[in-house]
């Protein structure tokens, strides 16, 4: 016999699924919404009410045809989603009826996860006293942990160096640039706008901050940069990250975590035209993929959460409101730059 809150029998779960693989920016054409009734878990089996999902740049990749570090997600498929949840109904006692977790949970209201599908949904407990339920999603989660190893593991950054991260005021970007700081860098963001080069600055103790929007990125690098770049962690790739290889210094490191300003284009993606600076400055670009470390996240979300509570580390997340119905409309705005801080999609109230 299952333990559960409501009876899952007695809900039905609104879903939003993958209708046609988008050509640019993906459009309302390329979703389809289905109501499905929610079934009692099998033995070992849990369901799990989704509170929060995660609306990631990546998400754009999955709905692409062809090789990647993960299969698309394919046709008719509910969208893949990171999330947090409250686990509803259980037959599994690692997971009680109750307990809050993160997950692959899907774009849907409620998440049934057979026992075969436990590990790999990812299912983890996670401890609302180390962080609140957005920052689970943001510094605490797979954000936080790109930020974290693609800085520690391969930036390897040394005091008194200048670290120089793009979409500084984004996800990834404001744990990169708090954490490079920490460990006794100069930090220099770049980011869309003055209000997120303010709060960078201002709030989160970056150095300094480039508006790309406001003006050459080439000009803040040399006022903002004197003693040029020794880490560059690029997010957006395109005119960005060239301009950055004309300002790197001697055994540079430049980590590869993403290419936003390219996920939309119906041209080939844009590569740098100065990659011969990584030879004459004997510099090292490498690309990072977050799930290679999963082995090691216990690890960062304690130093990390170690840092939320002595106050030497903040976090900010955009949670929207609207439920699963919101989805992709919201997704866009990772790409117009209107998400300020980690983009979250609320699906249901936490109490
Ligand atoms: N390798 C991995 O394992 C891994 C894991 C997670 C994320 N990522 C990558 O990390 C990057 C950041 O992800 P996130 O979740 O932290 O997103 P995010 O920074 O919270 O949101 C995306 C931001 O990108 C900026 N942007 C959009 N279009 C741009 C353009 N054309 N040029 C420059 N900036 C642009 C916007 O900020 P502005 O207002 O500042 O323009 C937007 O707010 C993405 O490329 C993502 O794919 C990689």
């Amino acid at each position: 016999m299952s333990t559960s809150l409501p009876s899952p029998g007695s809900l039905s779960n609104r879903q939003v699924r993958l209708a046609s693989r988008p050509v640019g920016t993906p459009t309302r054409d390329n979703w389809h919404f289905t109501d499905e009734a929610v079934a009692e878990p099998a033995a070992g089996g849990v369901v799990v009410q989704t509170l929060y999902l995660s609306l990631d740049p990546a998400m754009r990749g999955w709905m692409n045809e062809g090789k990647s570090y993960i299969p698309p997600v394919g046709i008719g498929e509910v969208m893949r989603a990171g999330g947090v949840g409250r686990v509803l109904a259980s037959q599994q006692p690692d997971f009680p009826v109750g307990s809050l977790v993160t997950g692959s949970l899907g774009v849907q209201q409620y998440c049934s996860v057979p026992a075969d599908q436990l590990r790999r949904s990812g299912l983890t407990r996670i401890d609302p006293r180390a962080g609140s339920l957005t920052q689970w999603l943001n510094v605490l989660g797979m954000p936080g942990m790109t930020a974290y190893f693609g800085l520690m593991d391969i930036g390897q950054p040394k005091a008194g160096e200048t670290v120089v991260v793009s979409g500084a005021a984004g996800a990834v970007g404001q744990t990169v640039g708090q954490l490079a700081k920490i460990h006794g860098c100069r930090v220099v963001g770049i980011a869309g706008g003055p209000a997120k080069c303010e709060w960078v600055v201002k709030e989160l103790g970056f150095d300094a901050c480039i508006d790309y929007k406001a003006g050459p990125v080439k000009d803040g690098l040399k006022t903002h940069c004197p003693q040029g770049v020794d880490i560059y962690f690029d997010n957006v790739g395109g005119e960005i990250l060239d301009t950055v290889l004309t300002r790197i210094n001697r055994k540079a490191r430049i980590i590869i975590c993403g290419a936003i300003s390219q996920y939309n284009n119906t041209e080939p993606v844009q590569g740098p035209k100065n990659y011969l600076s990584l030879l004459v400055n004997r510099a090292r670009m490498e690309g990072m993929v977050v799930f290679d470390y999963a082995d090691r996240y216990p690890q960062a979300v304690a130093e990390l959460a170690g840092h939320l509570q002595s106050g030497r580390m903040s976090s900010r997340e955009d949670v929207v409101s609207g439920g699963v119905d919101a989805f992709p409309d919201t997704l866009l705005k990772l790409f117009t730059g209107e998400n300020f801080g980690k983009l979250v999609l609320k699906v249901a109230d936490e109490a």
